[in-house]
C-alpha cells in the first residue's frame, strides 16, 4: 500500500482554504492509503507563537482534524514534536541543503523579508517539512499550490541524499487539486485565503455557523461588470466564488458559470452549499468538545505509531551519514 502523508500548522482556525486544498484530498487518501497527518507545532513556533495559545490552539487541531472526517482507526494522526526523529532528521537534511536554495523559497521571502532580524527556524523551516515526509517515506503529500515549491525542495533533497549516502528516501510527489489548490481571501482576492491575516470577513472558518457563512459569502469582493465568466486573471474574486462551488457541488468552474447571469444568485446558492458542505464538520466538533480523552488516545496511539517508522528511518539516515549507531 503507498504511504501518504500531510501536515497543518495549529497556528490558527481552520479555514476553507485548508479544507479545500488540503483535508478533502486526506479524507479521501486515508481509504486508499496507509495515511499518516501531523499538526505541526514544531513549524509553528517559527511564528513566535504565545506558548499557552499553541498548547490550545494544538490539542484544537487535532480534534478538528477528526472533525474534518479523518479516522483514527485508519490513519495516523499525531503532533510532530511528539516524535523526537523530526527535528533529528531535519538537523541531518540541513547539512545537505544550502543557503542559495532556502534563500529562494517564496514563502521565506514573503514572511521573513530575508531580514537580519528574521527568524533561523522560518528559513530551515522547508528542511524541516521534508523531513516530515522523508521520515515515513511517503509516496503523496496531499497539499495546496502554496506548498508547491516546498515539495520541490523535499524531492531534490530526497534525491541529492540517495545519491550521495545510497538509496534511502523515497521522492514524494505532491498532490495538487485541479480545482481549488489557491482559495482566495473573500475580501482581498489577490492573496490566499490565510489563518493569519487580519480579515475576518474574508476567511471562512471550518466551524462556522450558516449565519456567518452566508454574510461572508455575500459580503465577498467581486467586480463591477456585473457578467458571470470564469476568468481567474481578469475576475479572481469572481473565479474563486466559482471554484468553491465547482468544488462543493463536484463541477467545473466554467459549468458552474454557465448557469448563472447574476452575481447575487452565484452567492445565495454558494453558501448554501458551503454551509451543507461544512455541516457535518461542525456537528462532529461540537460532539467531541465534549469528550476531550478520545483527542488524548488518538494522540498517544498516533505518537507511539509514528515514531515505530520515522525511528528506524531516521537509523538508517544517521548511519548513511556517518554516525555511530
Ligand atoms: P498550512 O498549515 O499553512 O496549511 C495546511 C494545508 O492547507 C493548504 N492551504 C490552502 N489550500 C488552498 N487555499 C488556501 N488558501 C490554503 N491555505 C492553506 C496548504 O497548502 C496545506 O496543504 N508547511 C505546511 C505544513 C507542513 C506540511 C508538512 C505539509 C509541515 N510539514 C509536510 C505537508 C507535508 C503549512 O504551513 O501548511
Amino acid at each position: 500500500m503507498q504511504r501518504v502523508l500531510s501536515g497543518v500548522q495549529p497556528s490558527g482556525d481552520f479555514h476553507l482554504g485548508n479544507y479545500i486544498g488540503a483535508f478533502r484530498q486526506w479524507v479521501a487518501d486515508q481509504e486508499s492509503h496507509d495515511a499518516f497527518y501531523c499538526v505541526v507545532d514544531l513549524h509553528a513556533l517559527t511564528e513566535g507563537i504565545d506558548p499557552a495559545y499553541l498548547r490550545q490552539k494544538t490539542f484544537e487541531a487535532v480534534r478538528n482534524l477528526l472533525a474534518i472526517g479523518l479516522d483514527p482507526k485508519v490513519s495516523t494522526i499525531f503532533v510532530q514534536s511528539q516524535v523526537p526523529e523530526h527535528p533529528r532528521l531535519s538537523w541531518l537534511l540541513e547539512c545537505t541543503a544550502t543557503m542559495g536554495e532556502l534563500r529562494r523559497m517564496t514563502q521565506f521571502k514573503a514572511k521573513g523579508r530575508s531580514q537580519e532580524s528574521s527568524r533561523v527556524g522560518l528559513f530551515t523551516y522547508p528542511v524541516l517539512m521534508a523531513a516530515d515526509i522523508l521520515l515515513y517515506k511517503a509516496n503523496r503529500v496531499p497539499v495546496g499550490d502554496d506548498q508547491r515549491q516546498h515539495l520541490e525542495l523535499a524531492r531534490e533533497l530526497a534525491q541529492r541524499f540517495n545519491n550521495r549516502y545510497g538509496e534511502l528516501f523515497v521522492v514524494p510527489e505532491a498532490a495538487i487539486p485541479a480545482v481549488g489548490a489557491r482559495v482566495l481571501d473573500l475580501q482581498h482576492p489577490e492573496r490566499k485565503m490565510s489563518k493569519s491575516v487580519e480579515s475576518p470577513l474574508g476567511t471562512i472558518g471550518v466551524l462556522d455557523d450558516p449565519d456567518e457563512i452566508d454574510r461572508k459569502v455575500k459580503k465577498a469582493v467581486t467586480d463591477t461588470d456585473g457578467e458571470v465568466r470564469y476568468a481567474p486573471d481578469e475576475k479572481p474574486g469572481l473565479a474563486n466564488l466559482l471554484s468553491l462551488l465547482a468544488v462543493a457541488t463536484g463541477r467545473t468552474p466554467q459549468d458552474v458559470a454557465a448557469g448563472y447571469t447574476r452575481y447575487g444568485d452565484l452567492k445565495r446558492d454558494l453558501a448554501e452549499a458551503l454551509v451543507d458542505l461544512l455541516r457535518p464538520v461542525r456537528e462532529r466538533a461540537a460532539s467531541l468538545a465534549a469528550e476531550p480523552v478520545v483527542v488524548e488516545e488518538v494522540l498517544r496511539a498516533g505518537a507511539a505509531r509514528a515514531h515505530e517508522i520515522a525511528s528506524v528511518t531516521y537509523a538508517q539516515a544517521a548511519e548513511a551519514m556517518g554516525l555511530l549507531a
